[in-house]
This record gives C-alpha cells, structure tokens and sequence, in this order.
C-alpha cells in the first residue's frame, strides 16, 4: 500500500523547476571547467593561429615580430627559428629586405641532422655526412635523397607564422614527400 505524502510536503511546481536548474548547474560548472583544460590537453602549445600555422618562435623561446626580424637581419640571411611541430626552420630574408614566403626545415633527409647554413659557401651543409642543399634548400649532393621540407611564411598581426606546405614544392615541381 503506497504511503501518501502530505500536500504541503509537496515542492510545487516552480521550486522543483528551480531545484532541477539549480541541481543541473552544480554538475555542469564542474564539468565545464574540466573540460577546458582537458581539451587544451589535446591542443599543442602554439597552435593557436587562426590559419592553423604556427608562430614562429626565436632562439629565447619569444615570438618572432616580423618588423624587428627584418630590422636585425639583412639580406640573404638564413636563421633558425622554431617552426611547425617545434622543427629548426630557417626564416629566409630575400635581397630585397623582405621576409621570404617559405620557411626550410632544417632536419637533413638524410638521418635527421640539423644542417646549418654556410654563407660563404651559400649552401646548407650537413656537417654529419657532407649533404649539401641550394640556398633553396634544394638537395644538390647526397646521401641526403630528398631536399629540406618548407612550410609557408606568413605575417599575421605582425608575427611570423609557419603554415604547412602541402602544394607542390617549387623547387621540383613535385609533390612535398612531407606532406
Ligand atoms: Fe645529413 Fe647524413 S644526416 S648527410
């Protein structure tokens, strides 16, 4: 038999809806507020650009503003920076004082040194093995087998950002083995 309660045990209509929102924030701000730093978890550090490219970074882990880049690096300079996955990419100043459109990743294909950048000789040459590369980054003597990677160099709100290059690598004319 089924024990009735008293009417004025009863919450009306309006608390119950009250209770019930009330109830639902207490779990759901919790909720929230995990999945934020959960989701930023899954998010690399970086990666925040709008293009999906990726600020790159100096030798002192700061931001490259273009402005000042192009202030204290003349022309033909190639210096590395941080670029896409946290790779050594060099920023290209062309002979007109400008930033050139593509970064060269600086992992020789070879087996994965950093190849440095040799004014004089104006070629990149892996000290591991003696690959050399164009100012290009165009392989132009092995073993390395395969030129260096690029990313595309853009300037959004005045920083250098790195953007993967998935069209055809003009320096070939064919597709990026990278991409
Ligand atoms: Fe560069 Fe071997 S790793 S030539």
């Amino acid at each position: 038999m089924a024990t009735s309660i008293p009417a004025d045990r009863v919450p009306d209509m309006g608390k119950r809806q009250l209770m019930n929102l009330l109830l639902l924030g207490a779990v759901a701000l919790p909720s929230t507020g995990m999945l934020i730093p959960y989701t930023y978890f899954f998010v690399p550090p970086g990666s925040g650009s709008a293009t999906g490219g990726t600020v790159a970074k100096d030798a002192l882990g700061n931001d490259v503003l273009a402005d000042q880049w192009l202030k204290a690096h003349g022309p033909g300079d190639r210096t590395l920076t941080q670029g896409l996955k946290g790779d050594p990419t060099y920023l290209v100043v062309e002979k007109d004082r400008t930033l050139a459109t593509y970064g060269i990743n600086a992992v020789c294909t070879h087996l994965g040194c950093v190849v440095p950048w040799n004014a004089a000789e104006n070629k990149f040459i892996c000290p591991c093995h003696g690959s050399q590369y164009n100012d290009q980054g165009r392989v132009v003597r092995g073993p390395a087998p395969l030129s260096l990677a690029l990313a595309h160099c853009d300037v959004d709100d005045g920083k250098v950002v790195f953007v993967p290059w998935v069209e055809t690598d003009f320096r070939t004319g064919d597709a990026p083995w990278w991409a």
